[in-house]
């Protein structure tokens, strides 16, 4: 009998290699990714601001910030709150708003019903992006709310009365990076709604455009004049080169006007096109950009966006184990892994990159080149779909790490309008200093934030689900965007068990 048992021992190793390699053997279903992707966009309803509307869906929420702007005489009404807290900060929410469209161009085709909630998510965000792009000529808002109070409080948005400062790139104080992230995301955007609804496609896509020769003209870091503001919260840590490039290979792709593809020729040398870059986030477009741009290559063969195609390939050829110029790091139970401090953000963009390479390389052979060694179409999908499962409670604590998914998710959100009573269970107000009782309390959250992916696991898997360890308990608005794009992927696959 023994070599029968070792036999069909080696028959359940295979099995199981072959499982964490492949589709056809899944811990979820295509019903469960498309409950996740339900989740992961009603999610962008818990961090609205401004004034909500009559087919809200987390209802416990209220309006909030109805003056934002006001004192500046600028209507600055509306937009997201980015993470736990109450500011809007805008460099993260235009990097949310460009990886959301793109999350519907790539994979809007597999979301099936769910397309138009995600297409509301991306409105709201560009709603107020056009505002505050256009109210004063020469100038771009790029934040509303003083963080620094901000953080003394822990209040819901309804209750705010910390000061609703508003800051401003200009000619004179310029921010390359924060501008052209703005549009890229607007340019980005106006392919999203170029069908359904051309006027506003249109309006994106000029406003975009003048966003971008304002981002490129007046040179200059957002973090140099607005530092005591926007550091350390979201620093441009990477400078602005980066969004250059990136805000004017979405032009290229929204307008087809071959001045950006002049642009990114002349000046893609000064502006990256020749680092090997291995993240994507908030801060750092670079990798998202190579991807980006071999598109082209891939499915055109325009010649100029060949090196494109070789970085990505360096990008991703980073990312898979055993082959020539990896260098990614893994926790004992398979998850990507890059920091402490919000690291479910690195996941969801770098799932999102492997899954959108995917679809290019499938156009042109399916291959990316790892010096001798070759990675397949396929490889890329199993690996996204290892990171996704993980996220979704595929894990060693078997814990998912998105808010109201499966059975056991955390219930200690660093969120203050998840964590205070709703102003419909208690109307009265719960002023600044008031809150922090449910900052420290052990009771779960009162209102679940319904698909908010958080900051996630260490290093060794391990996961505190503490209100007051925010660098894993906080949820962000940037872990979502990509996610949205990566989870409906996986929805519109049937060969799930
Ligand atoms: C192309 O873009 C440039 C600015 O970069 C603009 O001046 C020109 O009008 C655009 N052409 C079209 C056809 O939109």
């Amino acid at each position: 009998m023994a070599p029968a048992t070792t036999f069909s021992m080696q028959i359940l190793v295979v099995a199981l290699i072959i499982c964490s390699l492949s589709l056809f053997c899944s811990a979820f279903t295509s019903q469960d990714y498309s409950d996740a992707l339900d989740k992961s966009i009603l999610f962008f309803e818990g961090q609205r601001s401004g004034k909500l509307p009559s087919n809200q869906r987390l209802t416990w929420r209220g309006d909030s910030g109805l003056s934002d702007g006001a004192s500046y005489h600028v209507d600055l009404v509306g937009g997201y709150y980015d993470a736990g807290d109450n500011v809007k900060f805008g460099l993260p929410m235009a990097f949310t708003t460009t990886l959301l469209s793109w999350s519907v161009i790539e994979f809007g085709s597999s979301m099936g019903n769910q397309v138009d909630n995600a297409k509301a998510a991306i409105r709201w965000a560009t709603d107020y992006l056009l505002k505050a792009a256009t109210a004063t000529p020469g100038a771009l808002y790029v934040q509303v709310g003083d963080p620094n109070m901000d953080h003394k409080c822990w209040e819901r948005p309804e209750d705010m009365d910390t000061p609703r400062n508003v800051y401003k790139v200009s000619t004179q104080n310029p921010g390359s990076d924060v501008a052209a992230e703005t549009a890229a995301a607007l340019a980005a955007a106006s392919i999203v709604f170029k069908d359904s609804d051309p006027s506003y496609s249109s309006k994106l896509l000029k406003t975009a455009m003048k966003v971008f020769d304002f981002a490129d003209r007046y040179r200059g870091s957002y973090s140099d004049s607005l530092n005591s503001v926007v550091c350390p919260f979201y620093c441009s840590y990477s400078g602005y080169h980066d969004e250059l490039l990136w805000g004017a290979s979405w032009l290229h792709r929204a307008s087809q006007n071959s001045s950006y593809m002049s642009y990114i020729q002349s000046n893609g040398h000064v502006l990256g096109a020749d680092d090997d870059a291995y993240q994507f986030s908030w801060d750092d477009k670079r990798a998202g950009t190579k991807v980006l741009l071999s598109k082209d290559f891939l499915e055109k063969s325009t010649q100029e966006f060949q090196p494109y195609k070789s970085h990505s390939d360096n990008y991703i050829c980073s990312l898979i184990p055993g082959t020539s110029g990896f260098q990614a790091q893994y926790t004992p139970g398979g998850l990507f892994y890059k920091a402490s401090e919000s690291n479910l953000q690195y996941v969801t963009t770098t799932s999102f990159l492997l899954l959108t390479y995917a679809k290019y390389l499938s156009t042109n052979g399916g291959v990316a080149t790892c010096g001798s060694s070759t990675v397949t179409e396929e490889n890329l999908i199993a690996l996204a779909k290892k990171q996704v499962d993980y996220i979704l409670g595929d894990n060693p604590n078997k814990m998912s790490y998105m808010v109201g998914f499966g059975q056991k998710y955390p219930q200690h959100v660093h969120h203050r309008g998840s964590s205070v009573p709703s102003i419909r269970a208690h109307p009265g107000r719960i002023a600044c200093n008031d809150g922090f009782q449910y900052l420290y309390s052990g009771s779960p959250n009162p209102n679940v934030l319904v698909g908010a992916i958080l900051g996630g696991p260490d290093n060794k898997d391990n996961f505190a689900d503490d209100r007051n360890n925010y660098q894993q308990s906080e949820p962000a608005t940037y872990i979502n965007a990509p996610f949205v794009g990566a989870v409906a992927f996986f929805s519109s696959k049937t060969a799930t068990n």
